[in-house]
């Protein structure tokens, strides 16, 4: 524990996340067999992992597993491993969608799949689509899709906007916005480079997609962008510049400013 607990504010969970995988069974289910101890094979194979781990390896890539909104999905090295606040981002999506709402629904740059399989399951009657640049991305996307809800999420391989046609009634995105210099991209070493960075001020991909939205998006149809815990004010500063209307931001769970979104009511501004 003492070597986990050197690279991680979760030492406890990653090791019973570790040790429920090595055996098997289910977190909860460990508790049921505290007091027996480990045979020599799974020892093992659990020290193998503590030691990965605490080389910086995320525990989800050591399981190949990541829970996001009650989804079993699998991970691995080629995608950014979904995190909690990104939920935040789907409640707000879920607010501007109907329950029974058929609209075109699409997710940029979606990585595991996690937002769109998330909307997709919550919206059953939407049609959702997701965009994602990376090809070892699109495989994992692709994989959580067919496992979890088949031929729910028609997946694209592209450049944010640049294979889509039509207009979407909802647009969302967690590009990678953390800038190039910040000294925190360091720490993030074992996740792809282009999901966490657009190698630049942070801001590049957030620009491209509302750049590019209005061409894509129906009268009245929110975009919603996850964004760094210091960007809010640039990103809704970029929305309004791009017409948006009804801008605003919601908090993460650890009270950040970390998604923003506005609604574009049509180059003539109608509903
Ligand atoms: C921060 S990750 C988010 C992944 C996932 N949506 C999530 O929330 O867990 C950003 C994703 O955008 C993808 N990406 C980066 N540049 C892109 C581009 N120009 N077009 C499409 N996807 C892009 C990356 O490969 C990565 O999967």
């Amino acid at each position: 524990m003492a070597q986990l607990a050197a690279v991680s504010d979760s030492a406890r969970l990653d090791a019973e996340l570790l040790l429920a995988h090595v055996l098997g069974r289910s977190r909860s289910s460990l508790f049921a067999y505290a007091s027996e101890s480990l045979a020599p094979a799974p020892a093992q194979r659990f020290a193998a992992l503590v030691q990965q781990r605490s080389a910086g390896a995320p525990v989800a890539y050591l399981t190949g597993r990541k829970e996001f909104w009650s989804m079993d999905l699998s991970v691995g090295p080629g995608v950014l491993v979904p995190r909690p606040d990104t939920e935040v981002l789907v409640e707000w999506a879920l607010k501007c969608l109907p329950r029974d709402a058929r609209g075109r629904v699409v997710d940029l740059g979606t990585g595991s799949g996690a937002i769109a399989l998330a909307l997709a399951k919550e919206r059953p009657r939407a049609e959702v689509w997701a965009v994602e640049r990376s090809a070892e991305a699109l495989k994992i996307a692709k994989a959580n899709t067919e496992r979890l809800l088949p031929g729910r999420v028609r997946i694209l391989q592209g450049d944010w906007w640049n294979e889509l046609s039509g207009r979407f009634a909802l647009a969302v995105s967690n590009p990678p916005y953390i800038a190039a210099r910040d000294p925190h991209l360091a720490a993030l070493k074992a996740e792809p480079y282009e999901a966490l960075t657009d190698g630049a001020d942070g801001l590049s991909a957030l620009r491209a997609i509302i750049a590019g939205a209005p061409r894509y998006l129906e009268p009245g149809a929110w975009l919603l962008l996850e964004h760094g815990w210091d960007q809010a004010e640039a990103v809704r500063t970029l929305l309004s510049v791009a017409g948006f209307s009804e801008v605003g931001s919601r908090r993460d769970f650890g009270g950040h400013e970390r998604v923003s979104g506005g609604r574009w009511l049509g180059d003539g501004g109608e509903t």
